[in-house]
C-alpha cells in the first residue's frame, strides 16, 4: 500500500491542506501522543500503550501527515479473535487541522483495513456530548445503536454506534426487497429469487404475503410466525422454480423454541403436509448441510442459495432468520438480508449485496444449540 496512492486533498476548499493516511509504525510515536493530548481531557492513551498497540496483531492504527511528515491525525481500530466486528477505539485530529476531512478519511481508511482483515462490521462509542464526532460518524452511515451510561472516567454517557462494511462491492442483478413484516424472511428470499430467475415475476407485498402464506409452519400468534425450508422450497416450486432442500436432520424442525403445546402440534403438522408436498413437486432433500463450497458451486451454475442464519451476529438478536445468497467474489458470499434493521437509520444499502467472508458465514448459517443447519437452493425449472 504506497503512500502516494492514497494521497487525499481536501477537494472543497479554497487552498486545500494536503495530507495523505497510512499504517503507524513505532516511529509516530512521538506525533500520536501529541495529537492525544490536544484531543481529550480524559481517557487518554498512554505512550506505554500506543508502543504496544502498533506492534499489536489485535490493533491497527491508521495516522494522517502532511507533506513534512508531520502527524496531523490517527484513527485506532481493535480486533478481537474470532469475531466479525471491528471496534474504531479512538480517532483525533489536530485541531488547528480539523475541519478538513482529516478525520473522515480516517474513519475511510479504517474501514478498508477492516474489511482487508475480514470484519464486516464496524462498532464505535462516541461521548453523547461529542458533536463533531457525532456529526462525521452520521455522515459516513453509521447508525446508533445504543446508549452507555456513565461510561466514560468522568461519568459521561457513550452513544454506540455502527456501520456494515461493503468493500468494493461487485454488483448484483439479483433485485433487493425489504420485507415489510417481522415474520416474511423466508418468503421475501424467495421472491427476491423468483424476481430474478422468472423474466415474467413482479415482487410486491401482495405477493410476500401470498409467499408467506404458501410457506409458513404456523398462525399467527405469539414467538415464530416463521417459514421452515420445506415450507419455502415447496412454496418455490408452486411459483415455477426448481428447489432442492439442504438440511442437518430429518423430521419436524422450530419446535424446541416453542412452548405451547396445541401451537407445536400445528406446526407439527404444518411440517408434515410439507414434507409430503415436497414429494409432489419432486423436490429432493439432502440431509447434510450446504457448506460455503456447496453454496458456491450452486451459485456458478446460476442458482441462489437461501440460507437459514442466526440473525446474533447480524444484529444481535437470537432469532432463525433467513437470508439470500446473491453472489461470491472468491472470498466473501454476498447476501441479501431483507431485514432492514430500525428503519429509520439503516438503508437498504446496509442490507443488499453485503459481503460476508466465507468463515464468518459458516460460522452464521447455523441456529440454536443443535445446531441446526438448513438451505434451499432455487434454480429456474
Ligand atoms: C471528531 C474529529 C476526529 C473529526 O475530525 P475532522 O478532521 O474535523 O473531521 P472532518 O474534517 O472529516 O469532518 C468534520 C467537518 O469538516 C467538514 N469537512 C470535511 N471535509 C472538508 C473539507 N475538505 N473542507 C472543509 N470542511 C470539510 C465536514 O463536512 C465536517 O463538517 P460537519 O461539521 O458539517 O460534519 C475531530 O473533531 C477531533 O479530533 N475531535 C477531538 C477528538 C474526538 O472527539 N474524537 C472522537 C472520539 S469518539
Amino acid at each position: 500500500m504506497g503512500v502516494p496512492s492514497r494521497l487525499v486533498s481536501a477537494v472543497d476548499a479554497p487552498s486545500p491542506p494536503v495530507f495523505a493516511v497510512r499504517a503507524a509504525s513505532a516511529a509516530d510515536l512521538d506525533g500520536l501522543v501529541a495529537i492525544e493530548s490536544h484531543s481529550f481531557e480524559t481517557d487518554r492513551i498512554a505512550r506505554r500503550s500506543f508502543r504496544k498497540l502498533v506492534e499489536a496483531p489485535t490493533a491497527a492504527i491508521t495516522v494522517a501527515f502532511l507533506p513534512d511528515g508531520r502527524l496531523v491525525g490517527y484513527a485506532l481500530l481493535l480486533f478481537r479473535a474470532g469475531t466479525g466486528m471491528a471496534r474504531l477505539y479512538s480517532i483525533a485530529v489536530l485541531p488547528e487541522m480539523r475541519g478538513s476531512g482529516v478525520g473522515a478519511a480516517l474513519v475511510a481508511e479504517s474501514e478498508r483495513v477492516a474489511f482487508d482483515r475480514d470484519r464486516f462490521l464496524l462498532r464505535l462509542e462516541v461521548r453523547e456530548d461529542n458533536a463533531d464526532a457525532i456529526r462525521l460518524y452520521e455522515r459516513m452511515g453509521y447508525r446508533r445503536i445504543g446508549r452507555y451510561l456513565d461510561y466514560y472516567e468522568d461519568h459521561a454517557n457513550a452513544l454506540r454506534y455502527e456501520k456494515r462494511l461493503r468493500g468494493d462491492a461487485l454488483s448484483t442483478s439479483v433485485r433487493y426487497y425489504e420485507q415489510t413484516t417481522d415474520f416474511t424472511c423466508g418468503p421475501c428470499c424467495v421472491m427476491m429469487a423468483l424476481g430474478h430467475l422468472r423474466k415474467d415475476y413482479a415482487m410486491s407485498p401482495v405477493e410476500e404475503i401470498k409467499l408467506w402464506r404458501q410457506a409458513t409452519t404456523v398462525f399467527m400468534m405469539a414467538g415464530l410466525g416463521g417459514c421452515d425450508p420445506h415450507g419455502l422450497a415447496v412454496s418455490a416450486a408452486r411459483n415455477g422454480l426448481a428447489a432442492s432442500i439442504h438440511v442437518s436432520r430429518e423430521g419436524s424442525l422450530f419446535l424446541e423454541s416453542v412452548r405451547d403445546p396445541e401451537k407445536r402440534r400445528v406446526m407439527e403438522l404444518a411440517q408434515e403436509d410439507f414434507r409430503h408436498q415436497t414429494i409432489a413437486f419432486d423436490i429432493p432433500i439432502h440431509h447434510r448441510p450446504l457448506d460455503v463450497a456447496a453454496i458456491r458451486e450452486a451459485l456458478a451454475e446460476g442458482a441462489l442459495a437461501i440460507v437459514l442464519i442466526s440473525a446474533y451476529r447480524m444484529f444481535g438478536k437470537k432469532v432463525p432468520h433467513w437470508v439470500l445468497v446473491v453472489g461470491d467474489d472468491g472470498r466473501h458470499l454476498f447476501i441479501h438480508d431483507p431485514w432492514v434493521e430500525d428503519r429509520s437509520r439503516e438503508t437498504h444499502n446496509d442490507a443488499a449485496n453485503l459481503p460476508i467472508p466465507y468463515a464468518d458465514f459458516e460460522h452464521m448459517a447455523r441456529w440454536g444449540r443443535e445446531p441446526l443447519r438448513a438451505a434451499v437452493v432455487l434454480r429456474p425449472r
